[in-house]
């Protein structure tokens, strides 16, 4: 990427800088400059110790916004949820081994650390500490917590510390973070100009008025998909059977229930869309008639449900299509790779992103997910247990080299 090209990724891009009290706060009126310099807008937030190294008025000057330090002052204005709420990105730096621990285990007792638990942007942290305090296990282990959830830790680079000791532990160089923000803030708009159809959660098939038959989906793999599609720029249609979790915001939300719903909401929007991803776990059955009343267990002993086969949405749509790239889900307990490839060819897709459902850790309402990419000329491509957002990016990653290789074959290398 050229100058020009990066210096541009960060123009009119709203971030938050938060600095918590290390030696190299100092450090951090640099970025900022930097920052400034790239065209960003930047909110600071400061810890109380960082205070106690660079007054708030420097930032504050050289931000051009007031700085946020006080919890109380903060909840005044609910500064603690707007301001990450419109950030593109989240940067800690410098980040005490105070703030990572806090920032793994979800402590909120000041402004900053609130701030990450309500921020939903890319979350950069660069921390900076003496001592070996970056090799003991506690941080150790919090940075790993951290770098799961998808928080991207930048290692300190090694030097001479503020003790005179050489070791592990200067804040990162700035331009190691000016690239962090950059990737992140690149990859957050490689899905502009797309727009993007994704099925979620499960359908009821009614057998009565109040009874019906589902699954185990909670649905939280679609709207991890729809959020991210959302966040890299795209436009975003989501198609929801019933779940408990809370519509996405920024996204079109169409909530149905049963298969034939799903099927008519997705067909409605199908002309418009450039790419459809299936992850609902749609009914594959459903009764063949529904009572119009409750079914007493009075009006016969014993009763046979009579089920007929629910319509297959994707296998409709794949015959429908025109330009529109088509992914589905096969959710296996078994023989996943044979299973799913057979899916893919089947319903004529382009990927699809087979799940072993029996994983521990992985699959039906855990937050967490693992999964083979396959592509249609036989594109493997496996992902290790993950919280579903990465996922979710991964997944859309795969696609965009998908078309950008212009062949719905491709998987991106490592
Ligand atoms: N799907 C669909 N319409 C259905 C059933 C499934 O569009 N009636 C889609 C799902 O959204 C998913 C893909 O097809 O993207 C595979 O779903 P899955 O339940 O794994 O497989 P099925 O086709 O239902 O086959 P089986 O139940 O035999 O495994």
């Amino acid at each position: 990427m050229g100058a020009d090209q990066s210096t541009a990724l960060l123009h009119g891009k709203r971030l938050v800088l938060g600095v918590t009290g290390s030696i190299a706060a100092f450090k951090a009126v640099g970025l900022l400059r930097t920052l400034k310099g790239h065209g960003a807008s930047v909110s600071v937030v400061m810890t109380n110790s960082a205070t106690k190294f660079v007054t708030p008025l420097t930032f504050e000057v050289l931000s051009g916004e007031p700085v946020t330090v006080d919890l109380f002052q903060a909840h005044e204005e609910m500064k603690h949820l707007t301001v990450p709420e419109h950030a593109h990105a989240v940067i800690v730096a410098p980040a005490t081994a105070n703030v990572l621990a806090k920032a793994a285990v979800g402590l909120a007792d000041d402004v900053l650390s609130t701030m990450l638990l309500t921020a939903r942007c890319p979350l950069i942290v660069a921390p900076a500490m003496d001592g070996g305090m970056w090799e003991h296990p506690a941080v150790v282990e919090h940075v790993k917590m951290l770098r799961s959830r998808g928080v991207i830790v930048l290692d300190p680079d090694v030097g001479p510390l503020a003790s005179g000791r050489i070791g592990q532990g200067r804040l990162a160089a700035e331009s190691r973070i000016v690239e962090a923000l950059q990737a992140s803030v690149a990859s957050q708009a490689d899905w502009l100009g797309q727009r993007v159809l994704v099925s979620a959660g499960p359908t009821q098939e009614a057998i009565d008025p109040v009874r019906f038959i589902s699954n185990r989906s909670s649905g939280k793999m679609g709207y991890a998909i729809a959020e991210a599609a959302r966040d890299r720029g795209a436009e975003v249609v989501l198609v929801t059977g019933p779940t408990a979790l809370a519509p996405p915001s920024g996204v079109k939300v169409i909530s149905v229930v049963s298969a034939h719903e799903m099927a008519d909401a997705l067909f409605r929007q199908f002309d418009w869309a450039t790419v459809v991803i299936m992850a609902a776990a749609v009914a594959d059955f459903r009764p063949k008639q529904q009572a119009g009343h409750k079914l007493k267990k009075g009006s016969s002993p014993a009763f046979a449900l009579e089920l007929e086969t629910a319509p297959d949405i994707l296998s409709m749509l794949s015959a429908r299509r025109t330009t529109q790239i088509l992914v589905g889900f096969a959710a296996e307990t078994e023989r996943l790779i044979a299973h799913a490839t057979a899916k893919l060819a089947a319903k004529g897709l382009d990927m699809i992103v087979a799940n072993d459902v029996t994983k521990e850790g992985a699959g039906f309402g855990s937050d967490d997910n693992a999964a083979v990419i396959l592509t249609r000329s036989g594109g493997q491509k496996e992902f290790a247990v993950m919280p579903k957002r990465r996922l979710a990016d991964a997944i859309l990653t795969e696609v965009r080299h998908l078309q950008s290789m212009g062949q719905p074959s491709s998987l991106t290398t490592e």
